[in-house]
This record gives structure tokens, C-alpha cells and sequence, in this order.
């Protein structure tokens, strides 16, 4: 079980990407929203801004939120599994992820009732604690003992993939809709 108090994660030292981040990037959005939206680890916008998921790849995301589930960004909660940016946006290791765990926990506790998105197999894994790849696990609905959702690509996958890797995420997107919205 997690016991952390969320209001000491901005100035969390817990592991060594603390010395090289500017700012821990908590998260966005009302805390008990249906909807959380978790991905991997932010960059270099969001270590700057101090928000996640506002450059690039986020807009892409957020775009593709509006369009299949009607959300607007102030509608849900938005995060990362890992709330520091690792040194050129190499991937977090499994260590900081670990280190890290407590936060998004507590984050998932008090959003009890929200439907999870995680987009990337990092976060997939983290939130539903499969294993393999992500193309077997996208699109379904997962549980775990916290958490109910489904896991879908990474934005910058779209941006790298093209087309067809944004109509597989709206193809995702969708089996989420009756969840989120009801209908
Ligand atoms: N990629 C992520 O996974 N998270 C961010 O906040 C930005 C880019």
C-alpha cells in the first residue's frame, strides 16, 4: 500500500532524475475527474512548463480526446507515470519507475471511480501490470486491482507512425466512450 501525501511531490527528491529535472510535473485537471489519462514521462516542454502533455505529441493527444470522447483537457486529470523528465528523453528505467509508483497510486486512489487511459506501454504496464506487447493489450478493457481503462499508443508513436497508428488510437478511444460519457 502507498502512503504518500501528494503535496510533498513537488519537491520530491526520491531518485536521481531530481537533479537534472527543472520542475516534477504533478499532473493537470480536477483530481477526481471519470477520466485519467497517464503516460510516460515528460519532456522537455512539460519540464519547463511544469504541466504535462502540452508539447507536440500532448496537442496530438488532446486533439484526439476531443474528437472521440468530447473532453476537453479541463475535463479530465492528466499525468505521467514517472513525474520527471529523464535526461534527453531517454525512456525512465525500471528503478524510477518503481521509485515513482507511490505518486501515481495515490493519484489513482483519489480518482477512484475514473476510467484510466494509459498511452504507451510504460504506462500501460504500470497502471494494469500486463506484460508483452502493446498491440496485444491496446483496445481492450483491462483492470487491476485499482484501475479500469484500456491502454492505447503513445501519442509520439502517431507522430513517428502516421495515419495509421492515430486511427488504431481512435479505434481505442472508442471502446472508452461508454465509460466516460455514458452513451
Ligand atoms: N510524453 C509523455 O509521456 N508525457 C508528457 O507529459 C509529454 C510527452
Amino acid at each position: 500500500m502507498s502512503s504518500v501525501d501528494l503535496r510533498e511531490l513537488p519537491t520530491c527528491t526520491r531518485c536521481a532524475l531530481a537533479a537534472t529535472r527543472q520542475r516534477v510535473v504533478v499532473g493537470s485537471g480536477p483530481t477526481n475527474a471519470r477520466l485519467v489519462v497517464v503516460g510516460e514521462a515528460p519532456g522537455r516542454h512539460e519540464d519547463e512548463g511544469g504541466e504535462p502533455f502540452i508539447g507536440r505529441s500532448g496537442q496530438l493527444l488532446v486533439r484526439l480526446i476531443d474528437e472521440e470522447l468530447e473532453l476537453g483537457r479541463e475535463a479530465y486529470f492528466i499525468t505521467n507515470t514517472v513525474k520527471c523528465r529523464p535526461p534527453q528523453n531517454r525512456p525512465p528505467r525500471r528503478e524510477e519507475i518503481a521509485t515513482c509508483r507511490p505518486w501515481l497510486d495515490e493519484q489513482l486512489r483519489v480518482a477512484a471511480n475514473a476510467v484510466v487511459l494509459a498511452v504507451g506501454n510504460v504506462a500501460g504496464r504500470a497502471v494494469f501490470g500486463y506484460a508483452g506487447p502493446l498491440a496485444n493489450a491496446r483496445g481492450q478493457l483491462l483492470t487491476s486491482e485499482r484501475s479500469r481503462g484500456i491502454v492505447t499508443y503513445h501519442p509520439a508513436a502517431a507522430l513517428r507512425g502516421g495515419s495509421s497508428v492515430v486511427t488504431m488510437m481512435r479505434e481505442d478511444l472508442r471502446v472508452l466512450r461508454p465509460l466516460v460519457v455514458g452513451s
